[in-house]
């Protein structure tokens, strides 16, 4: 008989958990965004038709990952490449990445500038350990995505900078200016989850001045953490740029983050990395290392392949753009055309990433709050969505995140339709509005 654990277990499992963990863990919260999907796929087990535009990750019958990559995969495990990769990545991946960044960022970073992990959260978490000790000052936009959690995990003193719609959500070059002293991390994400917005050139070379500037005086420097997962993921003519690429002189002080995981729609393979200075690489390494959170080396071998056949990674970009503008136009056309029929939406045209920002004016209006609207369009419309306080922002603007990644056009037509009856039987179009 082997032995019944439960029965062994305390049962006043909460107060069980606040003596036995840290005060710092016993705060921490789970993904909401996960909350959320885990409610979805309870309606959808009742047999419920849902539209679930919640996950930032992709259904993989509607995008696939590259076949060179997949094919890579299974031959290097058909291989016996199978054992420990080295901490901070394979050699091939990491000049294979350097010579990407070169040719597609205008970059030549060293390969020993490379820290490779699994996915781009190992880097970010190694970047919070590198540079914040608990009281210490960072900073980031907001809202922003897991941001909180990190913060929280560090212990720091976070600030988030207020930002709106008008500015697509990053903040000014004066705003982040003001903030820089004292600040130990600065984290910033273009383009941005959740609101599918990029910063504006300008606004990110101004920013990038503003730390060089600071940092010549500043007893220890603010380190800029630039989180560039979506930056292949652009749309239409949109161009991506490193604030190296705008302000040279800021380098010192950027760590990029980037993965296979959006663009090239493989979050399940794991395979992330860090662009650093050199000089601060083998901190990376040492922290990912003692995490052990290194990429699965057939992953690693097999991106390495990839990202130096440059033909199949432009192919594959053309098609995954195509298909994730396919989606978002679609929702944008659709909402806008609810607009001009006087229902009381909005939404911001996506510039990059997989989202879209879409507003419900529906506070005060029969609703309390965003979470209110949330539940009522799941249950009225059969469409999941993600409220902006996912992203740490508390004001009810109605502003909501949603995601294509997991969606065919079929059903967005159908949700489009769903959310529009939905509204109707709201009753609150605009006299003046033509339908
Ligand atoms: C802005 C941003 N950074 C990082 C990540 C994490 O990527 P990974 O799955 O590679 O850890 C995500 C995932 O949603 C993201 O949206």
């Amino acid at each position: 008989m082997p032995i019944e654990i439960s029965s062994l277990l305390p049962t006043d499992t909460a107060a069980a958990t606040a003596s036995a963990v840290t005060p710092t863990t016993a705060s921490l919260q789970g993904s909401r965004i996960l909350g959320i999907a885990t409610q979805v796929r309870r309606l959808v087990a009742e047999g419920r038709e849902i539209c679930n535009l919640t996950v930032g990750d992709f259904r993989p019958g509607e995008f696939g990952i590259p076949d060179v990559l997949a094919e890579g995969i299974v031959s290097a495990v058909r291989g016996g490449h199978t054992n420990y990769p080295p901490a901070d990545g394979l050699p091939e991946l990491k000049s294979a990445i350097a010579d990407f960044y070169a040719d597609e960022l205008g970059l030549s970073y060293s390969p020993g500038s490379v820290c490779v992990g699994s996915g781009a959260r190992p880097p970010i978490y190694a970047s919070w350990r590198m540079f914040v000790s608990p009281g210490d000052r960072t900073m980031s936009c907001l809202p922003a995505w897991n941001v909180g959690y990190y913060a929280h995990l560090a212990g720091s003193r976070h600030t988030f900078l207020e930002t709106s719609a008008e500015t697509n959500f990053f903040p000014t070059v004066e705003q982040v200016a003001q903030a820089l002293p004292g600040t130990r991390l600065f984290v910033l994400n273009s383009p941005l989850n959740p609101t599918g917005t990029m910063i504006d050139d300008t606004v990110l070379a101004g920013i990038a001045q503003a730390i060089v500037d600071h940092n010549r005086t500043a007893d220890r420097p603010t380190m800029l953490l630039f989180d560039q997962v979506y930056w292949m993921l652009t749309a239409g003519s949109n161009v991506h740029r490193s604030p190296v690429s705008l302000v040279p002189e800021v380098a010192p002080y950027v760590i990029h983050v980037d993965a296979v995981s959006k663009a090239f729609a493989g979050t399940g393979l794991r395979v992330g990395w860090g662009v650093l200075p050199e000089y601060l690489q083998p901190k990376m390494k040492a922290l990912v290392g003692h995490m052990g959170s290194w990429a699965p080396r057939p992953a690693q071998q097999a991106t390495a392949a990839f990202l130096r056949d440059r033909g199949a990674v432009a192919a594959y970009m053309d098609d995954i753009r195509g298909a994730v503008a396919a989606r978002l136009d679609r929702f944008f056309d659709g909402i806008m055309g609810m607009r001009e029929r006087g229902l009381p939406v909005d939404a911001i045209r996506p510039q990059g990433a997989i989202y879209m920002s879409l507003r419900f004016e529906l506070v005060g209006r029969g609703f309390d709050d965003n979470e209110a609207i949330r539940a009522w369009l799941l249950e009225e419309a059969g469409v999941a969505i993600v409220p902006f306080q996912a992203f740490d922002l508390q004001a009810e603007s109605g502003w909501f995140r949603l995601s294509v990644g997991a969606v065919s056009v079929a059903e967005i037509d159908q949700a489009l339709q769903r959310v529009e009856d939905a509204l109707r039987r709201l009753h609150l179009v605009k006299a003046d509005a033509g339908a």
